[in-house]
C-alpha cells in the first residue's frame, strides 16, 4: 500500500506541482493560460481522488485494462504534456500479455522513472524502451538530465528507487539505475514472464 501510494498518488501530486509552478512566477498570463491550468489540476485531483478510492479497494489502475504498451504510451503522451519533456516510447510488439501483478509492477516502476524525472533529472528527452524476449518483459527508461550520483542511490528517506527495486525483485526480475556517461540517467528492469493470463482475466483482473 505504501507502494502504491507513493507510486501513483506521490507520482500526480508531483503533477500538479509541475502545473501550478509556472502560475507562480511573476510573468503576467492571458487569462485563458490560468483558465488551462485550473482545468488540468482539476482533472489531476479527480485522478487522486480515483486513486485513493482504487487504492483502498486494491484494485489495479483502470488504464491498465487496455493492456501495458497502451498504458505506458498513455502515461508517456501525459508526462510530455505536462512537463513539456519529449518521451518517445518503442515497443517490439503491439501488446505485451501479463499477470495483473506484473503489469501493475511494471507501471508503478514507470510513473516512478518519470516522476524523478520531472523532479530531479532537468532532461530534455526520455527515451523508453518496452520488449518482450525469452520469456522476459524489459522496460529501459533513459533520460538525458544532470545524471544520479551514487550518493543519491542510498539516500536514507527515498522511497522511489527503493520501491522500484522491491517490486522487481518481488517477481524475481532484476532493477538497474546508473548514470550514463554522456549525460543522464538509465533506468532498466528484466523480469520473467510466468503466469500468462486470458485477456479476460486480464481486462477483469484485479490487483493482488
Ligand atoms: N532521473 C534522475 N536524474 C537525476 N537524479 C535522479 C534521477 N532519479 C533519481 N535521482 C536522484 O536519486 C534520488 C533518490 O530517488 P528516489 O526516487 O529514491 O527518491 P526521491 O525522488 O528523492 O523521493 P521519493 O521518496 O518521493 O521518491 C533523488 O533524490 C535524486 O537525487
Ligand atoms: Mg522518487
Amino acid at each position: 500500500i505504501a507502494r502504491e501510494i507513493h507510486d501513483d498518488i506521490g507520482g500526480t501530486l508531483t503533477a500538479i506541482k509541475c502545473e501550478l509552478v509556472p502560475c507562480l512566477d511573476n510573468s503576467s498570463r492571458a487569462p485563458e493560460f490560468y483558465r488551462n491550468k485550473a482545468a488540468a489540476v482539476e482533472s489531476l485531483v479527480d485522478m487522486v481522488i480515483d486513486s485513493t478510492r482504487r487504492i483502498a479497494l486494491d484494485l489495479r489502475p483502470g488504464v491498465l485494462d487496455c493492456g501495458i504498451v497502451a498504458a505506458v504510451r498513455w502515461q508517456a503522451r501525459e508526462f510530455n504534456q505536462r512537463t513539456g519533456i519529449a518521451c518517445v516510447v518503442a515497443c517490439n510488439c503491439e501488446e505485451i500479455m501479463l499477470d495483473g501483478d506484473l503489469a501493475v509492477a511494471i507501471f508503478r516502476i514507470f510513473q516512478e522513472a518519470l516522476t524523478n524525472i520531472a523532479k530531479h533529472a532537468h532532461a530534455a528527452e526520455v527515451q523508453v524502451k518496452l520488449s518482450e524476449a525469452d520469456n522476459q518483459v524489459y522496460l529501459e527508461v533513459t533520460d538525458d538530465g544532470c545524471g544520479i550520483t551514487r550518493p543519491d542511490m542510498n539516500k536514507v528517506n527515498s522511497f522511489g528507487i527503493r520501491s522500484m527495486r522491491e517490486r522487481c525483485q518481488q517477481l524475481g526480475g532484476h532493477f538497474y539505475i546508473q548514470k550514463k556517461k554522456e549525460a543522464g540517467t538509465e533506468v532498466m528492469i528484466r523480469i520473467p514472464v510466468n503466469g500468462r493470463v486470458s485477456s479476460r482475466d486480464r481486462l477483469g483482473g484485479q490487483e493482488g
